[in-house]
């Protein structure tokens, strides 16, 4: 739909469901399509534009359904194709549209193409679909005469580890991530043409837009060339940000562009998952005609204080203007913002250790953190997604027993790493109930508990609980979104910076008549000039506005 000259994706407020814990319709204890259909009416009520659905296809579940076993169905635990068509309908009806998540940079080993390709010979058409290579034949574990028994270069696994697994024949086979990932090769004209067959599939199943997921990676350096010298995490390199991917994402984009929506071209969205160390990165993913929109990840990456946040939101909007890359503050991949704010300092890998060896402390400057980043979130120019229980204020949970904990990244790394699992834990939706009301069943039969365990105080947190207190964070959420949606100078636009960040206040302004002001230091400062208050994201009294707190002003 287009608005004024504006598509919907350029200021959207896109609410990020991830499928298996966010609400339980048949009582198995694991999130399904139906339980998030049931509640739709809370996310229409919440006020978002659009969904973005994390994956619900078939999947050995071995990366929380990032490892893909078929692309054009339903896990049968999450619902059916039925069901999927009626939540397109029923979102349409709340005027809520769905994004899906696209996996192009690998399947599962349980894809069927990737079971013919173990099957088949070295050297086959089935093998060529992906990276089956030999080691250097060192002597050492070569078998008379076949592939040697190192990996055929250095590369790691995301999730710890080499990149690298050998079959038993031999030969070894590439995955970025977990073993159980094989990577494609995009080289092989097989793969491109599967993945458009997949997105027109659901493109003709009305969704709005395409999550792509590791939209920076799936092109490799033919040559597989090791890695060498120090380098930043998510520089260019021989698996990252290579140049290929513009032709390809140009190609996708006339296919997005082929399917009008509401009779306006330009309405579907393909939003790039890309990791990067400096914003300027992403800037050839956004020439013309190339992917929509990519994340902005800055306020994930910067820590919490004034200059660090009006150092990130100005390098991103020097590249990216608002529009073409959304603002997040968390996402299933990262430590939620209520606990991540309790530590000064941005996202990293190490984070959740820290959170953990942190233990309790700075927990309520973490929540009033977290209500304040959203208040700068929602005041930033463009589109801006929610991670389900953001709008709930819920805390990473970091003490979820080694036994129930499902993350790869925790076994790869043999518990180095806690792994994701802390920001995945199932909604609470109600004060008492199985999983507080995340599994609900008729007839009387008792649900089973949530697949991922709950913290026993989890009831504060529900919705049902959240709604009776005005000043809960689900009610600051609420009056933010209203508020934006009503408000002229909020959505698409400019912004213009006040003052400097003396004191650790962030200031900005947006016309007409609007100022967004956040303390993030340690004293009270005085208020900016202004009209009337029109909310703050804590108590304010007095012209001062504390610290860890955020006020939007009406000049
Ligand atoms: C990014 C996804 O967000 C993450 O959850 C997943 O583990 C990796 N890509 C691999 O698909």
């Amino acid at each position: 739909m287009s608005d004024g000259g504006h598509v919907w994706w350029e200021d959207a407020i896109v609410y990020q469901v991830y499928p298996r814990s966010f609400a339980d319709a048949d009582g198995d204890g694991v999130g399904d399509l139906p339980g998030l259909r049931s509640r739709l009416g809370y996310l229409a009520d919440l006020g978002v534009d659009a969904i973005w659905l994390t994956p619900f296809y078939p999947s050995p579940l071995a990366d929380g359904g990032y490892d893909v076993s078929d692309y054009c169905a339903v896990d049968p635990l999450l619902g059916t194709m039925a069901d999927f068509d009626a939540l397109v309908s029923s979102a349409a009806a709340h005027q809520i549209r769905i994004i899906v998540d696209l996996v192009p940079n690998h399947c599962s080993s349980a894809h069927p193409l990737f079971r013919a390709a173990l099957a088949a010979a070295p050297g086959s058409p089935e093998r060529a679909r992906f990276f089956f290579r030999d080691g250097p034949g060192n002597g050492q574990g070569a078998r008379n005469g076949q592939s040697g028994a190192q990996p055929p270069n250095n590369w790691p696994s995301q999730f710890g580890g080499s990149a690298w697994t050998r079959v038993t024949e031999g030969q070894w086979y590439l995955h970025l991530f977990d073993t159980s990932q094989p990577d494609w090769d995009w080289r092989n004209p097989d793969v491109p043409a599967l993945f458009e067959d997949v997105i027109r599939f659901w493109l003709d199943r009305g969704v709005a837009g395409l999550r792509v997921d590791v939209a920076h990676g799936i092109f490799k350096d033919p040559l597989l060339p090791d890695l060498t010298g120090p380098r930043a995490l998510n520089a260019p390199s021989a698996y990252r940000h290579r140049p290929e991917l513009q032709p390809l994402y140009r190609s996708w984009r006339a296919i997005l562009d082929s399917y009008p929506d509401d009779g306006f071209p330009g309405s579907r969205t393909a939003i790039g998952e890309v990791w990067y160390d400096v914003p300027e990165t992403l800037r050839p993913y956004l020439e013309p005609g190339g992917l929509p929109q990519v994340f902005n990840f800055q306020l994930i990456l910067a820590g919490w204080r004034a200059d660090e946040f009006h150092a990130a939101i100005d390098s991103a909007l020097a590249v990216t203007g608002g529009s073409r890359a959304p603002w997040v503050i968390g996402n299933h991949d990262v430590a939620r913002p209520a606990s991540r704010y309790r530590l000064d300092e941005g996202f990293t890998p190490q984070t959740i250790s820290r959170l953990i060896a942190h233990g309790d402390r700075n927990a309520d400057a973490g929540a009033r953190r977290a209500r304040a980043a959203a208040l700068v979130l929602l005041a930033l120019p463009g589109s801006a997604y929610i991670y389900q229980g953001e709008e709930l204020g819920l805390p990473e949970v970091t003490d979820i027993p080694d036994g129930a904990r499902q993350d790869p990244r925790f076994f790869r790394t043999k518990g180095e790493y806690p792994g994701r699992d802390g920001c995945r834990v199932p909604l609470p939706w109600s004060g008492t109930g199985t999983g507080f009301g995340f599994s609900r069943t008729g007839q009387g039969s008792s649900p089973a508990g949530p697949w991922l365990p709950q913290p026993p105080d989890w009831g504060r947190y529900s919705v049902e609980f959240q709604l009776t207190d005005e000043h809960s964070t689900l009610n600051l959420y609420r009056s933010a979104l209203r508020l934006r949606r009503d408000h002229p100078a909020l959505g698409p636009g400019e912004l213009r910076w006040l003052g400097p960040d003396a004191g650790g206040l962030l200031c900005f302004a947006r016309e007409p008549g609007f100022i967004l002001a956040a303390n993030l230091g340690a004293a009270p400062v005085p208020l900016p000039a202004h009209r009337e208050v029109l909310l703050t994201s804590g108590p304010v009294t007095g012209g001062s506005l504390p610290p860890d707190t955020a006020a939007w002003l009406c000049t």
